[in-house]
């Protein structure tokens, strides 16, 4: 595929795959272990039709909303990835830009080659920030600090990585940092670099400096360190929706976070309508998880979800053309999404129903 003529979203991964390093193009693409999950990601969605609805006036259409209070321009979010720079000389920077200029929110991992004050500093934008948490407490304390001092909106707690999943490209290419980069927000406290390991040199970072007693009570403390909205990255099941609302969470975000850790979870539009039911209405509900086209952001939106993210096709597209890339990912979303609303005759993100999609797994009409 040629650049001039890309129509898809899905189509910049080739283009990535070709640009990058192999390291840094298989650190992206891969998920955990056998990779069942990565394609369910993607598969489980051709098991949702439509049950489009005819003979609507179309012609006037509003996909925008409101997250956590927040007016963004589409459903469609930027999910936190870890080293961008890896991608693109500019990194963070341009994904922050792109996601600005398309009106919507981007999330930046811990794990940036930007820096908080960095990316804050690169223009105007709603900005959530992802936080893994250390055994340090102290250092999360005072990143925290930072992302709302730098102005960032939420907290993403990720909450499925008490170790990290085993990522087997990763172990055989031996994945590091590349010597140029570092972990920005990291920098200044001795934990920027990544020291190269006889399997993956990030997995062995998580496992010296990521907590594993990471638990619900811990929620609560970050509420008492932090007077942002706390969103939970990772939630698969209804009990845990129930826990996440009884502990203090401002949404949830159905993950399997990019079908990177536990191999064999389903796929996440499969677990969304459970969760949604469990929350019941009290806490919004997002999801990420393998969405490349419109139509999957308007099933997502049809089980329940008040939003989704994106990871890789910002890599990707960042990868292959940088800032510009980005906003192409968020501008064909965005058209392909809109012309899926008046094609199921849906004028506003509130008349996409449950009854605009049948799944597979629903009982016969
Ligand atoms: C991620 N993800 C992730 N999540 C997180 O909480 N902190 C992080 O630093 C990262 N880093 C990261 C790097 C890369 C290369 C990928 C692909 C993913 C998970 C991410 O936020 C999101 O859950 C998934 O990427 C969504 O799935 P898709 O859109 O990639 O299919």
């Amino acid at each position: 595929i040629k650049m001039g003529s890309i129509t898809n979203v899905s189509e910049y991964e080739s283009i990535a795959k070709e640009k990058l390093p192999k390291m840094v193009y298989d650190y992206y693409a891969s998920g955990a272990e056998d990779q069942w999950t990565l394609s369910e990601n993607r598969n489980a969605f051709s098991r949702i039709l439509f049950r489009p609805r005819i003979l609507i006036d179309v012609s006037k259409i509003d996909i925008s909303t409101t997250v956590l209070g927040f007016k963004i321009s589409m459903p469609i979010m930027i999910a936190p990835t870890a080293m961008q720079k890896m991608a693109h000389p500019e990194g963070e920077y341009a994904t922050a830009r792109a996601a600005s200029a398309a009106g919507t929110i981007m999330t930046l991992s811990s794990w940036a080659t930007s820096s908080v004050e960095e990316v804050a500093s690169t223009g105007p934008g709603i900005r959530f920030f992802q936080l893994y948490v250390y055994k340090d407490r102290n250092v999360v304390a005072q990143l925290v600090r930072r992302a709302e001092r730098a102005g960032f909106k939420a907290i993403a707690l990720t909450v499925d990585t008490p170790r990290l999943g085993r990522r087997e490209s990763d172990i055989k290419n031996r994945f590091v940092l590349p010597p140029h980069l570092t972990l920005k927000n990291f920098e200044g406290l001795n934990l920027g670099t990544m020291d190269k390991a006889n399997d993956s040199g990030l997995a062995s970072y998580v496992a010296g400096q990521i907590d594993r007693t990471l638990s619900w009570k811990d929620v609560q403390w970050l509420q008492t360190i932090t007077s942002l909205p706390i969103l939970v990255k990772g939630v698969l099941t209804a009990e845990d929706a129930r826990i996440a609302v009884q502990a203090g969470a401002a949404g949830i975000i159905v993950s399997n976070h990019g079908a990177r850790q536990l191999d064999y979870v389903p796929a996440t539009i499969m677990a969304l309508e459970e969760v949604v039911k469990a929350t019941q209405g009290r806490i919004p509900v997002f999801l990420d998880g393998g969405v490349r086209r419109g139509t999957d952001v308007f099933k997502a939106l049809a089980l329940g979800a008040s939003g989704i993210f994106i990871g890789r096709p910002v890599v990707f597209s960042l990868a292959s053309e940088g800032e510009a890339g980005v906003r192409n990912v968020l501008q064909m979303l965005r058209e392909e999404f809109e012309l899926t609303m008046a094609l199921s005759g849906c004028r506003s993100l509130k008349e996409i129903t449950r009854d605009h999609i049948v799944t597979e797994w629903d009982a016969p009409r």
